[in-house]
């Protein structure tokens, strides 16, 4: 047999079942992310590729350093940004921004409103807050306004998403109409685009912990996106999430989750209008 030079990758260090508990625990801690037991495979290749960038030889050595880390230390937020799952999307789930549009923005004009305020708590690398501010300045009369404000607990993402450049080939997400918010690079950059400037001042991006209750200073919002977060999370801690955001809803709110998500069956002052989309329990 070949005797293979010793090189181990990353993801073939061996993970400890005690250090993988040690990982989910401060991540649930933290974040409120609760990783299933199939997650390990997903915790030694991410946390693996990092402890070797930073010269350590295996998970044992890592926890050893967490274990002695303040727990204000900037290791932690690495920690937490490279175990959180960011998959997301341009237009992703368009039921919520039809809604929007064709139902909610109808009703919030005739109201008299003029200054729209949205939330996209765990926004991710910015696709759906920049969705946002396409189909909203599309949609609104020149006297309307509108700010977002785009938070995510994962510091890593937020700088990709102030950046607002995106690969090319995620054009295909963007409907026709709404492609003159981007601008798309030549020679050197040119499988790259970007969210045009009169597009992006609309957003503002910023840490933020769902699991924290301290509500934004800029809000009541008129509308909450939070979608594709609650399925991370525990029972209990969605309770306590939903519950956080219900203190920054407006009176005439509304509040998206994804279709995957559901609220049924647990204690929350939210109840649905239509699949996924809800709004706060008026007091009996
Ligand atoms: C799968 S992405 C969803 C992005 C977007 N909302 C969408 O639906 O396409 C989930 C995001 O939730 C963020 N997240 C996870 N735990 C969080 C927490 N406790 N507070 C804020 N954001 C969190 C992750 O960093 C990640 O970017």
């Amino acid at each position: 047999m070949t005797d293979f030079p010793s090189i181990l990758f990353p993801g073939d260090l061996p993970l400890l079942e005690e250090d993988f508990e040690f990982f989910r625990d401060r991540l649930l801690e933290r974040a409120g992310i609760d990783l299933k037991d199939g997650k390990k495979s997903l915790v030694q290749a991410r946390l693996g590729a990092h402890l070797r960038s930073i010269g350590l030889k295996g998970f044992a050595e890592y926890r050893r350093r967490l274990e002695g880390l303040a727990p204000d230390d900037g290791e932690w937020q690495i920690f937490v940004n490279l175990l959180t799952t960011n998959k997301t999307d341009f237009f992703r789930e368009p039921a919520h921004f039809k809604f929007l549009l064709e139902t909610f923005l109808p009703k919030w004009r005739k109201a008299g409103g003029k200054h729209l305020k949205v939330w996209s708590a765990a926004c991710s690398t910015g696709q759906e807050p920049y969705t946002l501010a396409m189909c909203l300045k599309a949609a609104l009369p020149p006297e309307c306004d509108f700010s977002i404000l785009a938070t995510d607990i994962d510091t890593a993402v937020l700088k990709e998403a102030r950046n607002a450049v995106y690969p090319r080939h995620l054009l295909s997400q963007i409907p026709v109409e709404h492609r003159n918010a981007l601008s798309f690079g030549s020679g050197e950059i040119e499988g790259w685009m970007r969210i045009r400037p009169d597009w992006r001042k609309h957003v503002s991006f910023r840490t933020h912990n769902l699991i924290e209750g301290e509500p934004p200073p800029e809000g009541p919002f008129d509308v909450i996106f939070c979608r594709n977060v609650l399925i991370y999370f525990s029972r209990e801690t969605i309770v306590q999430v939903v519950g956080n955001l219900a203190r920054s809803i407006g009176p005439d709110g509304v509040f998206m989750i994804s279709h995957s998500e559901s609220l049924h069956g647990l204690p929350t002052p939210w109840q649905n209008i239509r699949p996924s989309v809800l709004v706060k329990k008026k007091r009996a």
